[in-house]
C-alpha cells in the first residue's frame, strides 16, 4: 500500500466468499445459553465474527488452489512432496524435512525421538500442545519469559523474548541434562509477542556452549520476522525472507504448525540437519502419521503449504497483516479496553481481569467476558485464564491462573478491514453499556482436563 495513505486497505482481490449469518441478539443468548455459556461448543455457523483461532482457519489463494489441483496422491515418492521439501528447504535452511499433520504431530515426535524422562526443556514459554507432548514423555518444562514479557499492560519491542540470565543459570544448574532450549516465535501464550534476533542469537550461543540442542517452534515465523524487520536495528533494510532465514540458521531443530504462517488449512512440518535424528522421527513418524513424503497428509496438503509458507512472507501481506491487528489494538485502547501492549501479530488479548474488575477470579471474568461478547455482538473469542490454565487443590478449591485474558485470534486473509471496525466498534459499545453489569460464572459441568473445550457454565 502507498506509505502516504493511512487506510489499510487488503492487499488481495476477493475470489469466493462465505456468507455469514447475522443474528439477533436474543437469538445469540438462546444460543450461548443452549451451551452452558462456552463459545467452543456453538455451531460456528451460529457465529457473527470468529476470532476463535488463526489455526487453519487461513483463507488460501487462487495459487495455493491450484496447487491442491497439481497435488499427486501417490503413496510414496510424491511429486508434491518435493516441492514442499524444496520450499521448505529454502526458507529454513534444513536437509531433511519431514511433514506431519499438524503441530502436535511434530511436538510428539521430536521429543518421543529426541528427550528422555526427568530431563528438562527450556522455553521463553511453551504452547500448551507443546508442553503437554513434552511432560507426556517426562520432562519437565521450565518457562523463562524475559521480565518485560510478564508487564502485560506494559509496551516494549521484543516481549517474547527468552530470559537469557535465566536461561545460563538453569543450563548451569542442570549439566548434561537439558534435552533442549526452545524458542516460540512468536510467544502465543505471552500475548503473541515477537522475538529479537539478537535474543535469538544469544539463547542459541548459550544453548550451543552447554551442547543441548537449540529448537524454534516457529508456527509464526513471518510474522516474528516482521516486527523484527520493524523494530529491530540493523533488519530495517533485510528483507523478511533474509529474517526467517537468519533466524532458522541459529536452529538445530524446528518445529512448525503449517495451520499458521504455513498458510495451511491442516500440515506440519519437522526440520533438522542431522541424519541420524532424521531417522529417528521418520522411524517414529510411521507408526502414526505415515509414510515419510506424507506424514498424515495428502498431496494436496502439501502443495498447499509449499506455496503458503512463500505467501506468508510476502511484505504487502504482512504490512496489512501486522497493521491491521495493531489497528483493532490501538482503537480498543484508545476506548479504555485494557489490551496486552503491544498489540500481538496474530491476536489481540484483553486483559479480563482488569476489564472486568469487579468479577473476582473464582468466577472467571475471561469465560464471562467470552460469552458477554458473544451474546451482544456475536464475537467468539477464546478464554485463556483461569478456565483454561486454572487447577484444582486437594481439597477441590479453584487454584486461579495468574492471568485472565481474552484471545482475538485474527484468522489469516479472512476478514476485511470493515470488520475489523466492526470488533472495535462493538467492543466500545460492549464496554460503556454491558460490562459494569457483566456478572461472574461458575462450572455447572467440570471436566477433569481440558476444562475449556467442554465446560459448562451458569451466570452467578
Ligand atoms: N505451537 C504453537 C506456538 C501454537 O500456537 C500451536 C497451536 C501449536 C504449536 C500446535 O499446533 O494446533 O497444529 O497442533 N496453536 C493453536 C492456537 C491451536 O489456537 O493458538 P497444532
Amino acid at each position: 500500500m502507498p506509505a502516504r495513505f493511512k487506510t489499510i486497505i487488503e492487499p488481495f482481490r476477493i475470489k469466493v466468499v462465505e456468507p455469514i449469518r447475522m443474528t439477533t441478539r436474543s437469538e445469540r443468548k438462546k444460543l450461548i445459553e443452549a451451551v452452558g455459556l462456552n463459545p467452543f461448543l456453538l455451531k460456528s455457523q451460529d457465529v457473527v465474527i470468529d476470532l476463535l483461532t488463526d489455526s487453519g482457519t487461513t483463507a488460501m489463494s487462487a495459487e495455493q488452489w491450484a496447487g491442491v489441483m497439481r497435488g499427486d496422491e501417490s503413496y510414496a515418492g510424491s511429486p508434491s512432496y518435493f516441492r514442499f521439501e524444496a520450499s521448505i528447504q529454502e526458507v529454513t535452511g534444513h536437509k531433511e524435512i519431514i511433514p506431519t499433520h499438524q503441530g502436535r504431530a511434530s511436538e510428539r515426535i521430536m521429543f518421543q525421538s529426541l528427550c528422555r524422562p526427568d530431563q528438562v526443556i527450556i522455553s521463553n514459554t511453551l504452547f500448551d500442545t507443546t508442553r503437554a507432548n513434552a511432560e507426556s514423555v517426562g520432562c519437565v518444562v521450565r518457562d523463562i519469559p524475559c521480565a518485560e514479557g510478564k508487564l502485560l499492560l506494559e509496551p516494549a519491542p521484543f516481549k517474547g523474548n527468552i530470559d537469557l540470565e535465566a536461561l545460563e543459570n538453569l543450563l548451569k544448574e542442570n549439566p548434561g541434562n537439558v534435552a533442549m532450549v526452545i524458542l516460540t516465535i512468536t510467544n502465543n501464550s505471552g500475548g503473541g509477542q515477537p522475538a529479537s534476533l539478537a535474543n535469538l542469537k544469544a539463547a542459541s550461543a548459550l544453548a550451543r556452549k552447554f551442547k543441548v540442542p537449540f529448537c524454534i517452534d516457529g508456527c509464526r515465523f513471518a510474522e516474528n520476522s516482521w516486527f523484527i524487520k520493524l523494530r529491530e536495528k540493523g533488519y530495517e533494510n533485510k528483507t523478511t525472507r533474509e529474517i526467517a532465514q537468519e533466524t532458522f540458521a541459529l536452529a538445530d531443530i524446528i518445529s512448525v504448525s503449517a495451520k499458521k504462517d504455513g498458510m495451511g488449512n491442516i500440515g506440519g512440518f519437522l526440520t533438522m540437519n542431522r541424519e541420524d535424528w532424521a531417522r529417528d522421527c521418520r522411524n517414529n513418524l510411521i507408526l502414526t502419521e505415515g509414510f515419510p513424503t506424507y506424514g498424515g497428509l495428502a498431496g494436496r496438503d502439501l502443495d498447499a503449504i509449499a506455496i503458503g509458507i512463500h505467501e506468508a512472507l510476502d511484505e504487502d501481506y504482512l504490512r496489512y497483516r501486522i497493521r491491521s491487528v495493531e489497528y483493532v489494538g490501538e482503537a480498543l485502547l484508545k476506548a479504555g479496553i485494557p489490551i496486552v501492549t503491544p498489540p500481538g501479530g496474530h491476536a489481540i488479548y484483553i486483559d479480563a481481569g482488569t476489564f472486568l474488575h469487579h468479577i473476582p477470579s473464582s468466577q472467571f471474568p475471561g469465560a464471562s467476558l467470552s460469552a458477554g461478547i458473544f451474546e451482544f455482538a456475536g464475537i467468539r473469542g477464546c478464554e485463556i485464564g483461569s478456565v483454561m490454565f486454572g487447577k484444582t487443590d486437594a481439597e477441590g478449591n479453584e487454584i486461579p491462573h495468574k492471568y485472565e485474558l481474552v484471545r482475538l485470534a485474527i484468522p489469516r486473509r479472512v476478514y476485511t478491514q470493515s470488520h475489523m471496525d466492526f470488533v472495535v466498534e462493538a467492543l466500545t459499545a460492549f464496554k460503556l453499556e454491558e460490562s459494569a453489569k457483566m456478572r461472574g460464572l461458575k462450572f455447572t459441568y467440570k471436566p477433569k482436563v481440558l476444562r475449556h473445550f467442554t465446560s459448562r457454565f451458569n451466570w452467578v
